[in-house]
């Protein structure tokens, strides 16, 4: 299992502690005959007030460089011109992923099944068609036995320019960016508010709002946007936010199903993009280097490039879909975010769109159970 999960919290300090919350839990917890099966579907193993308290134990942390204080960044300042220990360790924990891992990624769609799971989809449905619609974008596939240039074929609007890529990129990570951080500060003041833990979401969401920060700062290194352009995200966000912190208030549920499914369109962008470039139809693209900021968030190799970078970002949306889809199948008030102390690797993520309920309670028992062992081991 080790080696198809990302462990976190790994480091020694880490470990013990992780490992001291799961000795709480691990053998206290088999003499409990309260089951999942046994027990109203409300309440499983991920209800349990001692799994709580293993799940919102110490974080998640990569710990590839030691620990130093971190200078401030400034907005637009390039990163290698920081500390070098510093490098991209001044993030929250996301994955490094291996080369496999990187091609294992699939265009996935979770049919929806109940009333809110079909309002989220079509709701991102619709949120597509408007983007498509204002960006003057329509999918069109070109025919087989084509032998236009590549000059006609962008003419023809078959294929987008490296601009307009970008453009469409830009616009997309400015609105992915806030989800997490709306279901982050809504649990966060929840927790505040209720004098209690919160169960281990609230990092899981931090992370992937950070993530998709990263993400922009990564393609702003690419172009300065026009100030009409900013003024565009401005009243994007501010209508997208309000209208996000609405909705998590009434239904949490519905919302992480909402974002699992705009997920699925970020896999389906950044996999089409992948294959223009690769199809050389991007020649802007084909050798640009990988920005620095990318180097050292994703741990690329010096010489990687914009290619190595797209595949990365693609596989972290991958990760937004899985994680999202997977709390969506979960009870928001009562369940531990099965994902507090490890996250399967792409290997699982790239090929299942979530984990049902019952999946999630037994990968957190596995967590608990590993824990238990490495303490014992140790
Ligand atoms: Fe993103
Ligand atoms: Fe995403």
């Amino acid at each position: 299992m080790l080696q198809h999960s990302i462990l976190v919290g790994v480091a020694p300090q880490i470990t013990k502690r992780a490992c001291y919350n799961a000795l709480l839990v691990g053998p206290a917890r088999l003499n409990i005959s309260r089951s999942f099966s046994a027990c109203a579907r409300r309440y499983n193993d991920l209800t349990d007030r001692q799994a709580t308290a293993a799940a919102v134990g110490p974080h998640k942390h990569n710990t590839s460089s030691p620990s130093l204080p971190v200078t401030a960044v400034s907005p637009g300042a390039d990163v290698s011109h920081q500390n070098t220990a510093n490098h991209g360790d001044w993030v929250l924990f996301h994955p490094v992923y291996t080369p496999e891992e990187l091609k294992a990624v699939e265009v996935l769609h979770r049919e929806a099944t109940c009333f809110s799971d079909k309002l989220a989809a079509n709701l991102v449905k619709l949120c597509r068609w408007g983007y498509d619609l204002v960006s003057r974008y329509k999918h069109k596939t070109i025919p087989p036995d084509s032998n236009m240039t590549l000059e006609q074929l962008r003419k023809e609007g078959y294929v987008l320019d490296d601009k307009q890529w970008l453009q469409r990129i830009l616009f997309l990570e400015s609105i992915a960016g806030v989800p997490g951080m709306v279901a982050a500060t809504l649990r966060h003041l929840q927790s505040l508010r209720l004098m209690r833990r919160d169960n281990g979401w609230i990092h899981t969401c931090l992370e992937e709002a950070e993530n998709e920060r990263m993400h922009l700062m990564t393609f702003m290194t690419l172009r300065n946007p026009s100030i009409f352009f900013r003024a565009i995200i401005l009243g994007a966000q501010g209508v997208f936010y309000n209208l996000f912190f609405l909705s998590y208030l009434i239904s949490p549920r519905a919302c992480h199903r909402f974002v699992g499914h705009l997920e699925e369109e970020a896999v389906l962008t950044y996999t089409k993009c992948i294959k223009e470039i690769e199809a050389g139809r991007v020649p802007e693209w084909s050798d640009l280097p990988a920005p620095q900021i990318a180097i050292d968030y994703w741990r690329l190799e010096p010489e990687a490039n914009l290619l190595d970078v797209i595949y990365a970002v693609r596989s972290d949306e991958t990760t937004h879909r899985f994680v999202n889809h997977s709390l969506a199948n979960l009870d928001v008030k009562t369940d531990v975010n099965p994902f507090a102390l490890r996250e399967p690797d792409m290997h699982v993520k790239g090929k299942k769109i979530a984990f049902e309920r019952t999946e999630s309670e037994q990968y957190f028992k596995e967590t608990r159970e590993m824990l238990h062992k490495m303490s014992t081991d140790s």
